[in-house]
C-alpha cells in the first residue's frame, strides 16, 4: 500500500513552484474536441486525473503527444466516436466535460457517470438542463444495482442541431457553467448563460476557446455570452499562419493556497511562484486574520510575481470564523486544508459548508491526531489545542489528503498517510515540491 511518510514539525522555509490548475486543464483537454486544428498545451500538471483525459482523449481517436514534462500537442482531427469508455469516465469527476465537448462537436455523446471525490450528493441536472435549452435530447441509461436499487449508469445527448438560446441556471455550478459554455461554442446564434459561476478556470476555458477563435464574452461574471462559429481555427490558422497555438494551463489557485496554507501551519516563511495574486485574495485575508503575514513580491523587473507567506516560531495562531461560497468566496475546495492549520488555533473557530454536504470525513481522521473538533448539521467547530500528534491516518479525498498532509507537516512525530491516490489526482509532485522547502516526506 502506498502511503506518505511525514516527520513533522520542520518549519516550512524557501521557494515553491505553482503547477496549472487542474480544475482548468480537466476541461480544457476535452474543449480541443471542438477546436479545427491542432494545438499545444502546457503548464499541464503531472496529475492522475490528467492521465484519465488524456487516455479519454486517445480512446476517443485523438492523437495525443507529449513534447515535453507538461506540454502536450493535440490533434483531434481523426476523433471518430461519441462515447466515453466507461471505465475511464467513471474515474474522474471531470470526465462528464467530455459530454458537453462530444455534444458540442458531433451533436451526440454518451458517458457513465461521473465519478471522483466523495462529497456527498453530486447531481448534474444543471449540466442537462444547459444541454437541453440548447437543443439536445437526454436519455438516462439506467442500471440495477446488487441491492436491487435503480440507479442512472450514464448519460446519452442527441442533437439535431444546437441553437443558441438563454440558459438560465437554478444553482452556481462551476461544472454546468463549464458545459454549457463547452457546448454552445459551435451552437448556431448567440447563447447567454444566466448564473454562472466565475471561477478562474472558467475564465481559463473561455480565454483558451477565444485565443482559438471562439466569441465569449463576460466570463468571470454571472453572465456569459456566446456567439457561435463554425471553426475554431486559431485566429492566426485563419489568417493563413501555419503556426500552432500554445496555451498555458492558469496556475492552480488551490494547490496555491494549500502551500499559503502549510508554510503558515509549520510557522514558515515561503515564497510561492507562479500564483496570480488576485486569485488568492480570500485565502489570504484569513491567514492574515489568523496571524500569518501575507505578501505579495515582485521582483524588480515584475517579472516574478510571489506570494510570501511567514509567521514568527512559537506564535499561536488566531481561531477565524470561515464559510465556504462560490468565488470569489472563500473555496470548498480550501476548506480541510484551512480546518487543518485552525486545530492549531487560539480558541473557537467555526466553518460552515455551503457547498458540499459530506466534506467533513477528514474530521475523524484529525482527531486521531489530537485535534479537538464537532460537527454540525452543515458545519464544523474547532477548539483549538497547543499540539497535533503524528498517527496513521487516511486521506478520505483529494483535499481531505492535502488537510492530513498540512496536520502531519505540523505535528510533532510521524504521520503516515494512507490513500495518498485521492492526493495524486490534484497535486503535481506533491513530495518533491515540498522536499524542496524543507519538509521531512516520503512516499513509500
Ligand atoms: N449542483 C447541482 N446540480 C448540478 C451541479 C451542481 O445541484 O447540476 C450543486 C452541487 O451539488 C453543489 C453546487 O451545485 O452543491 C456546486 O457544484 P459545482 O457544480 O460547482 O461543482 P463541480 O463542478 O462538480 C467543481 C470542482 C470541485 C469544486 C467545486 C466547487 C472540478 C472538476 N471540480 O466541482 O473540485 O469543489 O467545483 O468549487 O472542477 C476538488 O478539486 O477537490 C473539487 C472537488
Amino acid at each position: 500500500m502506498d502511503k506518505f511518510v511525514i516527520e513533522g514539525g520542520c518549519r516550512l522555509t524557501g521557494d515553491i513552484y505553482v503547477s496549472g490548475a487542474k480544475n482548468s486543464v480537466v476541461a480544457l483537454l476535452p474543449a480541443t474536441l471542438l477546436l479545427d486544428v491542432p494545438c499545444i498545451i502546457d503548464n499541464v500538471p503531472d496529475i492522475s486525473d490528467v492521465t484519465i483525459c488524456l487516455d479519454i482523449l486517445r480512446a476517443l481517436g485523438a492523437d495525443v503527444e507529449r513534447l515535453q514534462e507538461g506540454t502536450y500537442r493535440i490533434s483531434t482531427a481523426h476523433v471518430n466516436k461519441t462515447e466515453v469508455p466507461p471505465e475511464l469516465a467513471r474515474k474522474m469527476r471531470a470526465s462528464y466535460y467530455f459530454l458537453g465537448a462530444l455534444l458540442g462537436r458531433s451533436h451526440h455523446a454518451c458517458a457513465a457517470m461521473p465519478g471522483g471525490c466523495d462529497l456527498g450528493a453530486r447531481p448534474i441536472d444543471q449540466h442537462l438542463l444547459a444541454f437541453e435549452t440548447l437543443g439536445a435530447e437526454t436519455t438516462l441509461i439506467r442500471d440495477r444495482g446488487s441491492d436491487g436499487r435503480e440507479f442512472v449508469d450514464a448519460v446519452r445527448l442527441d442533437a439535431d442541431a444546437l441553437t443558441g438560446t438563454n440558459i438560465s441556471l437554478n444553482v452556481v455550478s462551476v461544472g454546468a457553467t463549464m458545459n454549457a459554455i463547452l457546448a454552445a461554442v459551435k451552437a448556431k446564434g448567440v447563447t447567454v448563460i444566466e448564473n454562472c459561476a466565475r471561477e478562474p478556470h472558467i475564465v481559463d476555458l473561455a480565454n483558451f476557446l477565444n485565443y482559438m477563435g471562439a466569441h465569449i464574452t463576460g466570463a468571470g461574471t454571472h453572465k456569459i455570452m456566446i456567439a457561435g462559429t463554425d471553426t475554431l481555427c486559431g485566429n492566426d490558422a485563419l489568417e493563413g499562419s501555419v503556426e500552432e497555438r500554445t496555451y498555458s494551463v492558469v496556475p492552480d489557485q488551490i494547490e496555491a493556497g494549500t502551500f499559503m496554507v502549510a508554510a503558515a501551519a509549520t510557522r514558515g516563511d515561503v515564497r510561492i511562484h507562479g500564483v496570480i495574486p488576485y486569485h488568492m485574495r480570500d485565502i489570504a485575508e484569513r491567514l492574515i486574520e489568523c496571524g500569518a503575514s501575507v505578501e505579495v513580491v515582485e521582483n524588480e523587473d515584475g517579472e516574478d510575481v510571489c506570494i510570501r507567506v511567514y509567521v514568527e516560531e512559537n506564535r499561536r495562531f488566531h481561531s477565524v470564523n470561515i464559510k465556504t461560497e462560490p468565488y470569489p468566496g472563500f473555496p470548498t475546495d480550501m476548506q480541510p486544508q484551512m480546518a487543518a492549520l485552525l486545530t492549531l488555533a487560539e480558541g473557537q473557530s467555526n466553518i460552515i459548508e455551503q457547498i458540499w454536504e459530506s466534506r467533513f470525513r477528514y474530521v475523524e481522521e484529525l482527531r486521531r491526531m489530537g485535534a479537538h473538533i464537532n460537527t454540525t448539521m452543515d458545519g464544523a467547530i474547532i477548539f483549538g489545542v497547543p499540539a497535533l500528534h503524528g498517527c496513521s491516518v487516511k486521506a478520505c479525498d483529494l483535499r481531505a489528503g492535502a488537510a492530513m498532509m498540512i496536520a502531519g507537516l505540523a505535528a510533532e512525530g510521524t504521520t503516515e498517510i494512507t490513500e495518498i491516490g485521492h492526493i495524486e489526482r490534484g497535486y503535481s509532485h506533491i513530495v518533491e515540491k515540498l522536499r524542496g522547502i524543507g519538509a521531512n516526506i516520503t512516499r513509500v
